[in-house]
């Protein structure tokens, strides 16, 4: 078991694979990005030992996300490495965090996986709109890749960050097309990770206006829904479908926390909000043994910060912590 010092429990680690996305989502990437040597990268041996390694520690839930997992070539190879652990019943889930871009041509090989739920970030329902927020993308693409996904049998949990005077007059209609379609949807509060043109301040949409905005639309009932993740679920009485809402802002749900993440150089961030880290990929380097892994997991959990100190207002444009949400 991984214990943090204030008792939570690490069940659930979160792998980018990647820092490349083959989009550039205005609130998460600058136009012009430079991203890391490929050399720094993690191996796809050594992604697999450290994931086994908390895996053997009582990680449950493994979410391989990026950038976009799906534009590394060798993503589907770890994905079936991965499937071992799920056969073995050491791991409850195995799952993605994905644009799906590029979802399409990989929906049943991941089903035949064990890949049951997928999480699909979709901003906006409005062509232009959506080229507009991802600068280059193209949302019949994504579309295709959902719908192949829901053929495929996999559960699909759209994730829209909620933009104030971006997407904020579409957010009902998207949940009317993804309850309609059988889809949950969460939204996410934007928060201050990484660098980007704009102020960030100028796009926040507190989500307990969104709610109240909801709530004039549709009887919404807390429900007790828990997928391990940050999000609080509404069930819609009038959709019959369900809503989350991860709320960094202006709901800390540090207390609850359960996870921790590795980036795809082998760095673990004990918090998304923090800037400490442990260097996974020297160990991994430096050492044949598997115990040196489990030695530096069980320092690093001891780190585990409780929780993270993001602010967003107008006074405060500038990212909290340097790196941008891609790479962890
Ligand atoms: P489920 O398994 O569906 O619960 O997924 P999830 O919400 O854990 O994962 P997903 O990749 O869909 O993340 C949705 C949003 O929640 C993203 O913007 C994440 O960065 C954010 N998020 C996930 N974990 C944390 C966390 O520990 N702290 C904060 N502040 N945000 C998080
Ligand atoms: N704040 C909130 N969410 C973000 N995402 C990327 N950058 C940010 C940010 N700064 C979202 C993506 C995706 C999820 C993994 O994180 O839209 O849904
Ligand atoms: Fe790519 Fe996701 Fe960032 Fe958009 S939010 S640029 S899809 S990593």
């Amino acid at each position: 078991m991984l214990v943090d010092p204030f008792g939570r429990h690490v069940t659930y680690l979160r792998v980018s694979v990647t820092d490349r996305c083959d989009l550039r989502c205005t609130y998460c990437m600058a136009e012009n990005m430079t991203f890391l040597p490929k050399r720094e990268l993690l191996t796809l041996e050594e992604l697999d030992r450290l994931c086994t390694a908390f895996v053997e520690r009582g990680v449950k839930k493994l979410r391989i996300t990026g950038g976009e997992p799906l534009v590394r070539r060798d993503v589907m190879k770890l994905m079936r490495a991965l499937g071992r652990h799920l056969d073995s019943g050491a791991l409850e889930e195995l799952t993605l965090t994905t644009n799906a871009n590029q979802l399409a041509r990989h929906a049943a090989e991941l089903a035949g996986i064990g890949v049951k739920r997928i999480n699909v970030s979709l901003d906006s329902l409005d062509p232009d709109r959506f080229r507009a927020i991802t600068r280059t993308g193209d949302l019949s693409k994504v579309l295709g890749g959902i719908k192949a996904a829901k053929d495929a049998g996999i559960a699909v949990k759209l994730n829209a960050v909620a933009l104030s005077g971006l997407n904020e007059d579409e957010l009902p209609r998207m949940v009317e097309w993804a309850h309609g379609e059988g889809h949950d949807i969460t939204f996410i509060e934007t928060m201050p990770m990484g660098e980007i043109e704009e102020d960030r301040t100028m796009h926040y949409l507190p989500l307990s206006v969104l709610r109240e905005r909801f709530e004039e639309r549709w009887t919404l009932e807390d429900i007790p829904l828990n997928t391990g993740g940050p999000a609080r679920y509404v069930r819609s009485v009038e959709t019959g479908g369900r809503i989350g809402f991860i709320t960094p802002l202006t709901h800390n749900f540090c207390e609850g926390c359960n996870r921790v993440r590795l980036t795809c150089t082998g760095m673990l961030y004990m918090c998304l909000g923090q800037e400490d880290s442990a260097d996974l990929r020297k160990v991994v380097r430096d050492s044949e043994s598997n115990e040196a892994i489990h030695a530096a997991l069980d320092e690093a959990i001891a780190r585990k910060p409780k929780g993270h100190d993001f602010v967003i207002d107008r006074g405060a444009p500038r990212a909290a912590v340097p790196r941008h949400m891609s790479v962890t």
